[in-house]
């Protein structure tokens, strides 16, 4: 027998057989309660059949309800209707945690169009002329999916949705250029200009998160493609399913919770994967939550949540009016101190203490944060902010992000 160290993990059995196909980058060829939106998205995209300009369209929802999924799924479709029929459609994805600014996004699109030719060092206004002249010459319908459109800079969105609809008027007839916005964040659309808005959301689709039952069922699919035939017991996939609905109906978490779990029944060298093994998974999926959340928010709030973490350093009680202690609460207003030096440390403009208010009421729906009124007394009547994640990982993270 050999004694080398790797021999054990060599001839260990696993109990997947796929591990790729639960990983988030796999886009499942069925999509399972996603029906009416696969087929709304597709009579949206249909001119494109016709070689005519298929709608805008914007799609948001909360974190793994299948956005990303449904668009590239029927994406995936029309582009391999278009080959088999020749028709002039050129479809493009991109994350826009990627490319957050409307040149960046342009040259991504001029890059991707002559894949050969490296455009590093010219002109914005080369970089679009290039644009035009490439779907003008070739007579193409051009759909840009954007996704995670909100991670563009607040700046930067109005002048981006605002080309990219108005060269439509420079391409005249036989060529356009139409988009797919989808977001995670539920109040990016209250952000934009009405006319910004009305242009992207020429149709809009709003994706709900899943229930258990529906948790279910898509393990169940992704279980058979993943894991050996039998060896994921129902009560893990209750389990893993009862969690995530309970926690936000996000169809990721719910895979997470199960890929982490048959990590776990590998490791021990057990023959199942149960309930056990769900539970055991629990926390680190939670902190890759979070993370994930965290890195998924638009920049601005991030820089909210950076000061309250900062500031939550240092935090102080306070006596409130009617007499009550409360520990660790932080004012909104020295937040909004914070936030205006971090702000400027990381070179982003800081934004009006309205709308730093708003900022905080969507770190509040998210989860980040809670907040009370002082009662009149404390320093008239003011928030009072309390963070509700860990502080020193969170701020670690941010950090690390903003200094990249
Ligand atoms: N209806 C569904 N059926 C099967 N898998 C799904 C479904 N919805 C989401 N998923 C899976 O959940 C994960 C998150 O989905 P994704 O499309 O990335 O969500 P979103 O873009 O809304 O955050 C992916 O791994 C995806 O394959
Ligand atoms: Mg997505």
């Amino acid at each position: 027998m050999s004694d080398n160290i790797f021999y054990e993990y060599l001839n260990k059995g696993s109990l997947f057989v796929n591990k790729n196909k639960i990983s988030p980058h796999y886009v499942p060829e069925k999509l399972p309660f996603r029906d009416e939106q696969i087929k709304e998205l597709s009579l949206w995209l249909s001119p494109a059949l016709k070689k005519e300009k298929p709608h805008n369209i914007f799609i948001y929802g909360k974190v793994g309800t299948g956005k990303t999924s449904a668009v590239r799924h029927v994406v995936n479709q029309l582009d391999s209707i278009s080959k088999e029929n020749n028709l002039c459609l050129y479809t493009l994805y991109l994350n826009c945690r990627n490319y957050q600014t409307k040149h960046a996004i342009l040259f991504y699109c001029v890059q991707s169009f002559y894949p050969d030719k490296n455009f590093v060092g010219y002109s914005k206004s080369f970089i679009y002329d290039k644009f035009i002249t490439f779907l003008k010459e070739n007579e193409l319908n051009f759909v840009v999916i954007l996704d995670e459109i909100d991670k563009i800079k607040d700046r930067e969105i109005d002048d981006l949705i605002y080309t990219l609809s108005r060269s439509n008027d420079e391409l005249g007839v036989g060529s356009s250029v139409s988009m797919i916005g989808i977001s995670n964040n539920l109040f990016f659309m209250s952000r934009l200009d009405p006319r910004t808005k009305s242009s992207l959301c020429e149709q809009e689709a709003v994706y709900p998160p899943y229930n258990a039952e529906e948790l279910k069922e898509i393990l169940k699919q992704r279980v058979s493609l993943t894991f050996k035939e039998n060896v994921v017991l129902d009560s893990a996939i209750n389990s893993a399913a009862a969690m995530a609905a309970k926690e936000s109906g996000d169809a990721r978490t719910a895979l997470m919770l199960l890929l982490k779990a048959g990590e776990i029944a590998d490791m021990n060298k057990k023959d199942f994967v149960t309930d056990k093994e769900v539970h055991l998974a629990k926390d680190k999926v939670e902190h890759e939550i979070i993370r994930s959340m965290v890195l998924t928010l638009p920049v601005q709030l991030q820089l909210v949540l950076l000061a309250i973490t900062e500031r939550s350093e240092s935090p102080k009680g306070i006596l409130k009016i009617d007499g009550s202690y409360e520990e660790n609460v932080l004012y909104s207003g020295e937040i909004y101190d914070t936030y205006i030096v971090v702000s400027n440390k990381y070179g982003e403009k800081p934004v009006s203490m309205r709308w730093f208010r708003e900022y905080i009421n969507e770190l509040e729906a998210y989860g980040f944060i809670s907040t009370t009124q002082s009662g009149k007394g404390v320093k008239g009547n003011t928030t009072l902010i309390k963070l509700g994640v860990d502080s020193k990982s969170i701020k670690d993270l941010l950090e690390k992000e903003f200094n990249v």
